[in-house]
């Protein structure tokens, strides 16, 4: 069983008189635990693709099984609850809450499912230590660096230890010595277990990547593995 499976799913948005096919027919299976980048021209469907993946967005026709369970079908209210226990999202632009601190953003995951505070409070603060935080926990977000935005933004969406972690252009925002540590942060997740699917316009960051999928108009054009193409002999880049 493959930790994801999609078939046949179609995303079609009306604008006005005339129809987007955001996602047209894409069938893909990915195992726990795999590193992949999705890549492709802007207007393609990756963003499409990863919200649908995360549970934010639901597909017009095909079915989306997620650990062997059928997901498109679930409630909203259920959906939630599958995506705060199994999937972790970190957005381009980190959508934090401002108003909170960067502890109080960590923790909020937890609030939300039912941990008490006395288990929150060392999770959140080894949390922030992990990451590099520790000096920052009360400061707001617009107090942070971009770099420490997104830090905060991963450490909130793996404060639960998701199974799947989500990142559109996580590093869209950043400059490049700031993107290469963020990178650096979603790869040791990865290595530690967690399946991670990028999102990247990066050639750099995709390349990195173990599997690539290429998408074009709503459609998966290629599904590239490192090594694949090269010879048996050849060291695998
Ligand atoms: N909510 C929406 N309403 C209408 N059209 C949408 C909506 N979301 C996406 N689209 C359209 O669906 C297509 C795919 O969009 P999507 O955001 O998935 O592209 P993308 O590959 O992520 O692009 P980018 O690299 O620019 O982020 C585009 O043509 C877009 O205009
Ligand atoms: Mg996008």
């Amino acid at each position: 069983m493959a930790q994801i499976e999609l078939s046949g799913i179609e995303r079609t948005f009306t604008l006005g008189d005339s129809e987007v096919h955001a996602l047209d027919k894409v069938s893909l299976r990915i195992e726990a635990g795999e590193y992949v980048a999705v890549m492709g021209p802007s207007g393609s469907g990756k963003s499409t693709l990863l919200n649908l993946l995360g549970l934010l967005d639901r597909p017009d026709a095909g079915h989306y099984l997620l650990e062997g369970r059928d997901v498109t079908t679930l409630s909203a209210d259920e959906q939630a609850t599958v995506r705060r226990a199994r999937i972790g999202f970190v957005f381009q632009s980190f959508h934090l809450v401002p108003r909170l601190t960067a502890a109080e953003n960590v923790a909020l995951p937890l609030m939300l499912a039912g941990v008490p505070a006395h288990e929150r409070t060392p999770r959140v603060a080894r949390a922030l230590k992990d990451f590099g935080l520790q000096a920052r926990a009360d400061h707001r977000p617009e107090e942070l660096s971009g770099g420490q935005r997104q830090r905060v933004a991963i450490a909130r969406a793996t404060i639960m230890q998701p199974a799947v972690l989500l990142a559109d252009e996580p590093t869209g925002n950043l400059d490049r010595h700031t993107g290469e540590e963020v990178t650096a942060l979603l790869e040791a997740l990865n290595a530690d277990g967690t399946t991670l699917i990028v999102v990247t316009h990066d050639p750099a960051m995709g390349g990195r990547a173990r599997r690539r999928l290429m998408m074009e108009d709503g459609a998966l054009r290629q599904d590239l593995r490192a090594g694949a193409a090269t010879s048996p002999t050849a060291a695998p880049t």
